[in-house]
């Protein structure tokens, strides 16, 4: 029999700095009351300067950690589903390797807008159930404050900071994925976009002076595109999985807007406590919307062992995604201890070390073969 993906590690981090409506409202024309109304978004959360996509995807992957109770080493895989890397290259789940000393671990960034994170789960629950790996961790993280246009009315309110992560284990008990959808359609791919700093349109004084780094949408496309797309992924992952939507113990959707949200529950024939919503909190997260909330779903006693839960997605590309689980962790989770608490302190200091010590090494042997030329 082939392994299943079991859920045994979660985490999230979200930034210090609270941004409300009635703050937004000093900054651009605008209201609580037409946020509230139009999003249910109330506050989000905004990185500092000296945070980033990787320093915020380490954090959670950190505590994903922990309550998996799994050494850094023992990663097989490291998936980051993000719009917002730290660079382009090297890749955000590289850093993330590096810093959790992850010394066994391939990683890869993921780009699937909004998606991503759900997008990631599949991948890695394909790679676990054909043996490859034992260990993924999957992370949805950004920093959209970084590409938000704080003038435009229309984007700014929508978007938050934050990253969630996830460790998918192998193994051959019942339960974990059961199934998953992934889809596309890239003619759609204007509605949700970043239109400069790339290599089409590199960065220049004219890109930036037109702020064409900025992200642009055509919001009332994309929330048509949502409506339809949530229900559908969601009943296409039940089918795939022989299960109802009676089945269904929870549904985590991508936290875009709580009208989307609403919407997709009342054609499911679902009632609110079945889909978890933390939008008001957060905004919009993309990526990250995803495992911040099922991370906050499970602390606040929504998720039990043997429910069965859909998470589903939708964003830039466009793309979509659905994933049909069922949660074997044991819940509640142990507290952490304080010996273990220190053994990770001392696991993330020593990775530190080694990667300073590594990259010295590589320094004085690029002046070695420099001195023999
Ligand atoms: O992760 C995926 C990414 N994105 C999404 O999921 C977004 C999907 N779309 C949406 O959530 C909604 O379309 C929005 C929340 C973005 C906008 O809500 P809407 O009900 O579709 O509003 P609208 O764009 O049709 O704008 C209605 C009015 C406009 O004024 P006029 O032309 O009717 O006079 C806008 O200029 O609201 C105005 N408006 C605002 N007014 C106050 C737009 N943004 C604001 C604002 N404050 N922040």
């Amino acid at each position: 029999m082939s392994p299943q993906a079991h859920v045994t590690g979660w985490g999230k981090y979200v930034p210090q700095r609270v941004l409300t409506n009635n703050d937004l409202a000093q900054m651009v024309e605008t209201s609580d009351e037409w946020i509230t109304t139009r999003t249910g978004i109330a506050e989000r959360r905004i990185a500092a300067d000296d945070e980033s996509t990787s320093s915020m995807a380490i954090k959670a992957a950190q505590k994903a950690l922990s309550v998996a109770n799994l050494n850094p080493t023992q990663i097989d895989l490291i998936i980051v589903a993000t719009a917002t890397p730290d660079h382009a290259f090297p890749s955000t789940a590289c850093l993330v390797q590096d810093a959790l000393g992850a010394t066994h671990a391939a990683a890869f960034d993921l780009s699937a807008g909004c998606s991503g994170f759900v997008y990631g789960l599949s991948v890695a629950a394909g790679l676990i159930e054909a043996g490859q790996y034992e260990n993924v961790l999957i992370i949805g993280a950004e920093t959209l404050s970084r590409i938000t246009d704080w003038d435009d009315r229309a984007t700014c309110v929508l978007f938050g900071d934050g990253a969630g992560a996830v460790i998918l284990h192998g193994n051959a008990a019942e339960g974990g994925v059961l199934s998953g959808t992934l889809g596309a359609d890239g003619s759609g791919g204007e509605l949700l976009c970043v239109p400069a700093g790339g290599c089409k349109r590199p960065p220049s004084h004219e890109t930036v002076a037109e702020g064409m780094h900025y992200l642009t949408m055509k919001g009332r496309e994309v929330f048509r595109f949502a409506v339809r797309i949530m229900p559908s992924a969601t009943r296409k992952v039940l089918e795939m999985a022989d299960l109802t939507i009676e089945d269904i113990d929870l549904i985590v959707p991508h936290q875009a807007n709580q009208r989307i949200i609403a919407s997709s529950a009342r054609s499911l024939n679902l009632t609110p406590e079945r889909v978890y919503s933390n939008v008001a909190r957060y905004g919009n997260t993309s990526a990250a919307s995803v495992p911040i909330a099922l991370c906050e779903a499970v602390d606040e006693g929504y998720v039990h062992q043997g429910d069965v839960l859909v998470l589903v997605g939708f964003g830039a590309g466009l793309t979509w995604a659905a994933t049909a689980l069922q949660w074997s962790a044991p819940l509640p989770t142990d507290p952490q201890s304080r010996t273990k608490a220190v053994w990770y302190k001392v696991l993330y200091r020593y990775a530190k070390v080694r990667s300073w010590i590594r990259s010295l090494v590589r320094k004085i042997a690029a002046q070695f073969t420099k001195f023999r030329q």
